[in-house]
């Protein structure tokens, strides 16, 4: 496997692959990678001739009190984990090779980012679009990589390709979680022994609200039943904790196909997110 900083670089290889008509396969993360990680690769290296993991930590995405300068960071730790599930190469440029200029353009994320995570995030998903964008781009993929777990980044990306006409097709992988429910992150490693035995409690209200809002279709009620759980179990406090359409994220009516129920928790420095996505007609959600 192959570790690539340069544009240059990258552009040699997609355009000699391109040539030869293989299908390329993207998966971007900002790394530290985990299980969540992996098995978006695993999925692209079964679909794909070639696997690309882009690794770059974007600074357009953290707002100035976030942890950019503190996220995890561990290239080699990484390199030997993307290789051991067949990633082809690795694109880890620096933010001077993906930001050369500040030119002033954007694309702004609309209705999508304004609750949930953007309602905490200012420009959080604006800096998402931008270093998603440039990706697609610089490598062109037939199938691009994304987890259910940040359920709003994928609504808020699908748009993207949608309103913009990107030839690219997104492929979503289903949350990947520890034994005890907890969603895997990268985040988790900031978690404290007793912050990391109290976070399950994430998972199990989300479950038991899911179970209430099939039952009896009233949000407030699932709402409530969720929150319930988290305070009675966590030294946490809760960001949002909603129930809305899905991938539209507006709020459920009785058109509504998809629900998507989301949380964030602030517990001790940490903030976790997690959801579920169901449909109300009893089949299994497609995001
Ligand atoms: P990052 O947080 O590193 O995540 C990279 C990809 O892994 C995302 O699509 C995310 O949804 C997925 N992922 C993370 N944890 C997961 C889990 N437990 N189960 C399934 N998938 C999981 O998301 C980003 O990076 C960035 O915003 C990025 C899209 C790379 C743009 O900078």
């Amino acid at each position: 496997m192959n570790v690539i900083h340069t544009i240059d670089a990258l552009r040699r290889i997609i355009f000699e692959n391109k040539q030869k008509g293989k299908r390329i396969g993207l998966v971007p993360t900002m790394g530290f990678l985990h299980e969540g990680h992996l098995t978006l690769a695993t999925q692209a290296r079964a679909e794909n001739d070639v696997v690309i993991m882009s690794i770059f930590v974007n600074p357009t995405q953290f707002g100035p009190n976030e942890d950019f300068e503190s996220y995890p960071r561990n290239l080699e730790r990484d390199t030997m984990l993307a290789a051991s599930v067949g990633v082809d190469f690795i694109f880890a440029p620096t933010v001077e090779e993906m930001y050369p200029h500040d030119g002033g353009i954007f694309i702004r994320a609309g209705h999508q980012a304004t609750l949930l995570c953007g309602a905490s995030r200012p420009g959080h998903f604006d800096g998402v679009l931008q270093v998603v964008a440039k990706l697609f781009n610089l490598i062109q993929p037939n199938y691009a990589y994304f987890g259910q777990k940040d359920a709003q980044q994928v609504a808020i990306i699908q748009t993207m390709v949608r309103d913009y006409n990107i030839p690219v097709e997104l492929r979503i992988v289903p949350v990947v979680r520890e034994n005890d429910g907890l969603a895997k992150s990268s985040r988790n490693v900031y978690l404290t022994a007793t912050e990391r035995s109290q976070a399950p409690a994430i998972q199990q209200a989300l479950q038991l609200a899911k179970r209430e809002f099939i039952e009896s279709g009233n949000v407030d009620k699932s709402i409530q039943l969720a929150v319930k759980i988290i305070e009675a179990n966590m030294d946490g406090s809760i960001d949002y904790l909603t129930i809305l359409s899905y991938p539209d994220l507006t709020e459920v009516t009785s058109e509504t196909e998809q629900v998507l129920l989301a949380v964030a928790v602030y517990i001790g420095k940490t903030r976790l997110i997690d959801n579920l996505i169901f449909s109300l007609k009893g089949e299994p959600a497609h995001v």
